[in-house]
């Protein structure tokens, strides 16, 4: 039902592992996901074939000539659609924001990584224009500490807060536990099985309440954009079809008017 694309155009800056993250949360809660991997590397596919799983999870691949057709099917079947993508500015990414919900735009705090915010949030500006409505985005802060908070944090999200670019509130911690599911092609929840040295599994249930609170942030965005009348992707939708529906109409109604004024004639 909605779909959440992982999207920039920067390299490593943690698209897998939130998309992982978010998908394994929302599939705890019940909720029916397919996490799309359209990155040809296909880091998450990878982490499905060496055993990685979850209950309501479902991780499919995609590319550039599927990912519409990928997306659209998934939709129909699951209540998330979270759609993992290389670290490009490609037509595949164009294609999953235009039928996006939300784009999320994760990022860590370098100059790199901020050139490449601008680049992916103007390829959103520029999918906007192209699809005629605004597609909603928001930025993750990712790999950041928890506890302290550097210079370069604090001047990446000043010029955020400045810029009126939205944001998350929750940051993606940087955390050990977080490589060490992908190393395992394991949950958070399900890293427990292993042996964890105590200070691992005190990072890992923190990790499960840093993972749960982005979770929290994004259904209430999507919750949201939900709010407005209807998603602007499906009022987009209900706009083409009145269009489409409009015409028929408006002709009947002329042969009928043409039709009783002759019978009056
Ligand atoms: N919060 C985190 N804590 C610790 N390590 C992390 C975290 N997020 C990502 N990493 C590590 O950083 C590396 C890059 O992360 P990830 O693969 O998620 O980025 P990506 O944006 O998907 O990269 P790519 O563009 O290459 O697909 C991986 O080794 C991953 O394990
Ligand atoms: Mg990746």
């Amino acid at each position: 039902m909605s779909v959440i694309v992982f999207a920039s155009s920067k390299g490593g800056c943690g698209k897998s592992t939130s998309a992982l993250l978010l998908s394994t949360e929302l599939a705890y809660r019940g909720l029916k996901v397919t996490l799309i991997d359209a990155d040809p590397n296909a880091a998450l596919l990878g982490w499905q074939d060496d055993g990685g799983k979850a209950e309501n999870l479902n991780i499919i691949p995609s590319n550039e000539a599927n990912i519409l057709s990928d997306i659209e099917k998934s939709e129909k079947e699951s209540d998330f659609v979270i759609v993992d993508l290389e670290g490009s500015a490609n037509l595949c990414v164009a294609y999953a924001m235009s039928l996006s919900d939300l784009v999320i735009i994760p990022a860590k705090r370098s100059k790199f990584d901020s050139k490449e915010t601008i680049k992916t949030l103007n390829l959103v500006a520029q999918q906007s224009k192209a699809i005629g409505r605004k597609i909603s985005y928001s930025v993750l802060m990712t790999q950041t500490h928890p506890s302290v908070r550097s210079e370069g944090l604090r001047a990446t999200l000043d010029s955020l807060t400045k810029n009126k670019i939205n944001y998350f509130h929750t940051e993606i911690y940087e955390r050990e536990v977080l490589r060490l599911i992908v190393d395992k092609s394991t949950t958070l929840r399900d890293l427990k099985i292993f042996v964890l040295k105590p200070h691992q599994m005190i990072a890992r249930k923190k990790a499960l309440e840093n993972s749960a609170d982005f979770a929290a942030e994004v259904l209430e965005k999507i919750a949201n954009l939900s709010k407005k009348k209807s998603t602007p992707r499906k009022a987009v939708k209900k706009k083409a079809q009145a269009k489409n529906n409009k015409k028929p109409a408006a002709k009947k109604k002329t042969s009928a008017k043409t039709t009783k004024s002759k019978r009056a004639a």
